[in-house]
């Protein structure tokens, strides 16, 4: 079996203020499904790789939330990092603890904030994408693009890879990590492109080759932690010394641009629905709405709009909210702060959280 990683780190600063530092994104039940974002995750996961291979990482502070989140998950599978090094530092983590263990080990980074719908179109592109994985390539999942968003990874579509048990695997001979705008709409207009899902399938030892090749000092980092990470008393003092020290860098510029370079990077286009929920405007477009009408998540009877306002209300402080005469205006309102912002905006909502980091 394989094991699945899903790096729980990100505050999902655009979903601000449903999203807080203190209780992030993938702790939610964003659209309402009776389970969080984490949960579905976990639900999703589980077949792939079974409760006992399942790894978190995510900060010392959530720990505890991952935790009664996800009853079945052993509490050492739980990996927590003292501070917010990016998705390279905490995939890698697992990456090196993992390879300690099984040498061939083949993980699956998963992240823990998506909406993805079609179990078994899933499952089938992610068992492809172990079978390429384990002839030494890092393998991607490619979702088509629908509109020129600068908030993804795009790659490019090459030939058809030869490999057993994965028909649908194609060479990716191009990773760019959140282009500019003129670019994506340039990628967007050849057709050969697709985002990267954010999900990375990998021999252990393959990554960290690829680490070592790209960012050595985080590779060693890495790797003198995870000598540590199973030797009684030792764990915690190898992370108070090294991890501070790690470079932040994300997964995607520190492996997935270079190997993609080097001709080491696969794709198995994906066939099943994929949200990343990253910011308000793609939340509404996951809560179904009349054409023209405002969309609202939570409790319908406390929101009074006329029929024009195409945004997105979330009542969640329980007193009622009107709108009139704003288009495409996005409330958000909770018990200590109130957002309001329009659905083109809401990309920047992560620059009005830096400003007013200090007070949440
Ligand atoms: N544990 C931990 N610690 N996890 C982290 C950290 C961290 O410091 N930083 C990020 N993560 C986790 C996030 O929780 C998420 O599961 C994953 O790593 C990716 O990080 P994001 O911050 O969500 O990345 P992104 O959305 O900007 O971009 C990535 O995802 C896109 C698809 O949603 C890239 O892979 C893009 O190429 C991709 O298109
Ligand atoms: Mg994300």
């Amino acid at each position: 079996n394989m094991w699945c990683v899903v790096p729980a780190g990100g505050a999902g600063t655009r979903l601000w203020p449903l999203s807080r530092e203190s209780y992030p994104k993938f702790l939610l039940d964003l659209v309402g499904q009776g389970r969080t974002l984490l949960q579905s995750t976990w639900d999703r996961l589980l077949p792939l790789s079974g409760a006992r291979q399942m790894i978190i990482v995510t900060g010392d502070a959530h720990v505890d939330g991952v935790l009664d989140q996800l009853p079945d998950l052993p509490d050492s599978n739980v990996l927590a990092e003292p501070s917010p090094k990016e998705s390279m530092a905490a995939i890698g983590l697992a990456a090196a603890v993992l390879l300690k263990r099984d040498p061939e080990a083949v993980l699956g980074s998963f992240a823990a904030d998506h909406i993805i719908s079609g179990r078994d179109a899933f499952e089938s592109a992610v068992r492809e994408a172990v079978a390429v994985a384990r002839s030494g390539y890092l393998v991607t999942i490619g979702i088509a693009p629908s509109h020129p968003s600068t908030g993804f990874g795009y790659i490019k579509l090459g030939s058809p890879l030869n490999v057993q048990k994965a028909p649908n695997a194609r060479i990716v001979t191009e990773f760019k990590e959140k282009p500019d705008a003129r670019t994506a709409s340039a990628y967007l207009a050849t057709g050969n492109y697709r985002w990267n899902g954010g999900m990375f399938v990998v021999k252990a030892k393959t990554l960290l080759d690829l680490l070592k090749a790209s960012v050595p000092e985080l590779h060693e980092g890495l790797m003198k932690i995870a000598d540590a990470w199973d030797v009684g008393g030792q764990r915690a003092k190898a992370l108070h010394d090294i991890w501070p020290t790690l470079p932040k860098i994300a997964i995607d510029h520190a492996v997935a641009e270079p190997a993609a370079k080097a001709g080491k990077v696969a794709v198995i286009p994906a066939t099943f629905g994929w949200d990343d929920v990253g910011d308000f405007s793609s939340l509404a477009d996951l809560i179904p709405a009349e054409k023209g009408e405002a969309r609202i998540l939570g409790d319908q009877s406390l929101v009074l709009t006329e029929s024009q306002a195409g945004g997105l209300i979330v009542p969640a402080a329980g007193r009622t909210v009107a709108c009139l005469g704003v288009d495409d205006v996005v409330v958000v309102d909770t018990p200590d702060a109130l957002l309001i912002t329009t659905r083109a905006r809401s990309q920047d909502v992560k620059k009005i959280v830096a400003r007013c980091k200090k007070q949440f």
